[in-house]
């Protein structure tokens, strides 16, 4: 698996993939969508990973969009590549990663910026650096949070806090993108590794089936009436116990019945994959 801008290591079921433009901050250029869609594809069906980390190389996240490689030298004037490409990044983010089969996490190392935020917001999870910086910078150059960042907004900030920081370009840290919610906590950049390695393993450690079966309830739920939710739901519940080969209800209900375990304080062994 090599490719051009970005890194990736697997290890323990955990594919990290590393935005590989640290000497441009990680800005999103066009080669970095072509490498996504492709990374995100072969690991879709590698049997050693389980769990996907994002983030990036050096001191940055990722600065957003590449505003030369995408705006300056793409948009205008050469329409036809630059629509090309736009999909594969609208498709990227919002499908290819909200609805990836095994859970995600954003690791934000460092600047965060514009376009940077729907790749955190697609994320299953996200945590920080507590010294991270974020900002909605677009007001800055005289735009607006366009393409998905809007919808990132609305779907993950409050109304508040989308506005101060869209309207202002202020910069937060780590430790505020936890408190508003856009991440789920901050520590200390150099236990940002480790700790997010952690979680990782530990969302591995449990069955996969049940893990893309609970991202696909919560992420359709979001998106269905209450009729239509639990009608989803009812449905799912029968798929999961096919592909589990009877895995949540025989294993897992039938061992807490007989006093084997507590699903409320450990998970059951033979669901582990
Ligand atoms: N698009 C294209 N190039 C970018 C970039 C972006 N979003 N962000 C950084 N770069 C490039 C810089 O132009 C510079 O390239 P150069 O060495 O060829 O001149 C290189 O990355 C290093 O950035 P530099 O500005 O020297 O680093 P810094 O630490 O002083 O500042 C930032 C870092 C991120 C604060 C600053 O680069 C910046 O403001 N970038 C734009 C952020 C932005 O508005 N993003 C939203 C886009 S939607």
């Amino acid at each position: 698996m090599e490719y051009q801008t970005l890194l990736v290591d697997i290890s323990d079921k955990v594919a990290k993939l590393t935005i590989n433009r640290p000497h441009k901050k990680n800005a999103i250029n066009p080669q970095l969508v072509l490498d996504m869609v492709q990374a995100l594809d072969d690991l879709r069906y590698n049997d050693e990973v389980a769990v996907l980390i994002v983030t990036g190389a050096g001191d940055a996240f990722c600065a957003g969009m590449d505003l030369k490689e995408y705006f300056h030298d793409l948009k205008g004037k050469n329409p036809a590549e630059y629509d090309r490409i736009n999909r594969m990044l609208i498709d990227w983010r919002g499908r290819l990663m909200r609805h990836y089969p095994k859970p995600t996490i954003a690791m934000v190392n460092g600047y965060c910026f514009g376009g940077a935020f729907p790749l955190v917001e697609c994320c299953d999870l996200a945590i920080a650096a507590e010294e991270a910086e974020f900002g909605l910078s677009e007001i800055n150059f005289g735009m607006f949070p366009g393409g998905a960042v809007s919808k990132t907004l609305a779907n993950l900030f409050r109304p508040r806090d989308a506005l101060f920081y869209g309207l202002t370009g202020r910069r937060f840290n780590g430790i505020k993108a936890a408190e508003i919610g856009f991440v789920n906590y901050a520590v200390p950049r150099a236990r940002l590794e480790s700790e997010t390695m952690a979680l990782a393993r530990e969302i591995a450690g449990k069955d996969p089936i049940a893990l893309r079966a609970t991202k696909d309830a919560y992420r359709m739920s979001l998106e269905m009436s209450w009729e239509a939710a639990m009608s989803y739901t009812a449905a799912k519940e029968n798929e999961v116990l096919l592909l589990q080969k009877g895995g949540w209800l025989e294993d897992g209900v039938g061992d807490f019945v007989k006093g084997l375990y507590k699903p409320g304080l450990a998970g059951h062994e033979t669901l582990k994959k």
